[in-house]
């Protein structure tokens, strides 16, 4: 704003001294004078640059300066009038450069529009809530390659050679013969290293993806993914299996959840069991889901078998232990209602938001 009251008015009849003191001073003002708005522009123009602005004074007593001041007065006048020009036309492009943005229709003074807000995977919240359960008594997380050897997947879980998962058409296999390597078919393997590494009392689960030579449909897939659980100390016993899926099915489906366990084969548990739990969608009533039984599998487990401690150089005699696995996708499917399991890979942003109240 430009004040009014630092405008030195030129006085009639001035003698050269005084004029240029005016001058200087009038100078001193265009320089602290400060123009941001269109108003404060329109205030300095008519100060310096209008009909009536105060620069006319100064020349009107120009024709009182004795001749011998009049071109040192005079040139001085001209340079102040050159000061407010420039200063003016500084400013004029200043304030209109502000106005644009604002007319170009970004207005900055508007609240920001929200951010869009990515949501987690179905599965990651599926696959963070089992290892938070488990957490709760104690478990903890490990990791492993998803390619592994033939030793961990296979041979230290009791694998006999002609198992039909060392099929071709079973497992994808990276390396045939000495140096075998295949994409893992389960997270067992990660226990093994677990075995091969620590000491018991070992309680840990291990979540990851798992790859099959499966042909793509609704209900199966190449690849999916497991949290497989193992709990190897003295004295452990089927009925702590039991009770710790009692747990692990109540805390997932809530507490009227039941659970049966059915006999079953896995080479690396004797016994073995396969696990329902009593069917959530329809109170075990029947429906299609359950297909009428009012029962749902869910998981494999069983007490590790001998052989896969004694491959792990854990005493046998000493120890014992028992160990699950489950699918992510399939208790996300009893979970949401989601059956076919290729939606969970198609990366359909339609899909995806639908899961975006979970955690
Ligand atoms: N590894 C088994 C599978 O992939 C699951 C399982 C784990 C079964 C541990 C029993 C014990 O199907």
């Amino acid at each position: 704003m430009v004040d009014s009251k630092t405008i030195t008015k030129a006085k009639m009849l001035q003698s050269p001294m005084e004029l240029k003191e005016t001058i200087s001073n009038l100078s001193a003002e265009i320089k602290a004078t400060t123009i941001k708005t269109a108003e404060d522009l329109e205030t300095f123009r008519i100060k310096f640059l209008g009909s009536k602005n105060c620069l006319k004074d100064l020349y009107k007593e120009l024709k009182n300066v004795p001749n011998e001041n009049k071109k040192e007065v005079g040139q001085l006048i001209n340079g102040l009038k050159g000061e407010a020009e420039s200063k003016f036309e500084e400013s004029k492009k200043y304030v209109a450069s502000k106005n644009q943005t604002f007319s170009s229709g970004i207005d900055l003074t508007r609240p920001a529009e929200q951010l869009e807000l990515g949501s987690r995977h179905p599965l990651a919240v599926i696959r963070n809530e089992i290892i938070e359960i488990f957490s709760r008594i104690g478990f903890s997380v490990s990791e492993g390659p998803e390619i592994e050897d033939d030793w961990h997947n296979f041979s230290a879980l009791n694998f006999p050679p002609e198992h039909p998962a060392r099929d071709m058409q079973d497992t994808f296999f990276i390396e045939k013969g000495a140096n075998e390597m295949a994409l893992r078919t389960h997270t067992s393997s990660v226990q093994v290293r677990v075995m091969e590494n620590e000491k018991p009392p070992i309680r840990t689960i291990s979540p990851g993806r798992v790859y099959r030579n499966e042909a793509i449909s609704a209900r199966a897939h190449c690849f999916f993914h497991q949290v497989e659980g193992l709990y190897i100390d003295k004295n452990v016993s089927f009925a702590d299996l039991k009770q710790t899926l009692l747990y692990f099915a109540q805390e997932m489906f809530g507490g009227d959840a039941k659970i049966r366990l059915r006999p079953s084969y896995f080479p690396f548990t004797e016994p073995s069991a396969e696990v329902d739990v009593s069917c959530t969608i329809c109170k075990s009533e029947g429906c299609n889901v359950c297909k009428y039984t009012g029962w749902l599998e869910i998981l494999g487990c069983g007490m590790v078998d001998p052989n896969v401690l004694k491959s792990a150089k854990i005493d046998h005699n000493v120890y014992s232990g028992y160990a699950f696995g489950m699918g992510v996708e399939r208790i996300a499917q009893l979970k949401y209602r989601v059956g076919d399991l290729r939606l969970y890979s198609e990366n359909d942003v339609r899909f995806l938001n639908q899961f975006k109240s979970a955690f």
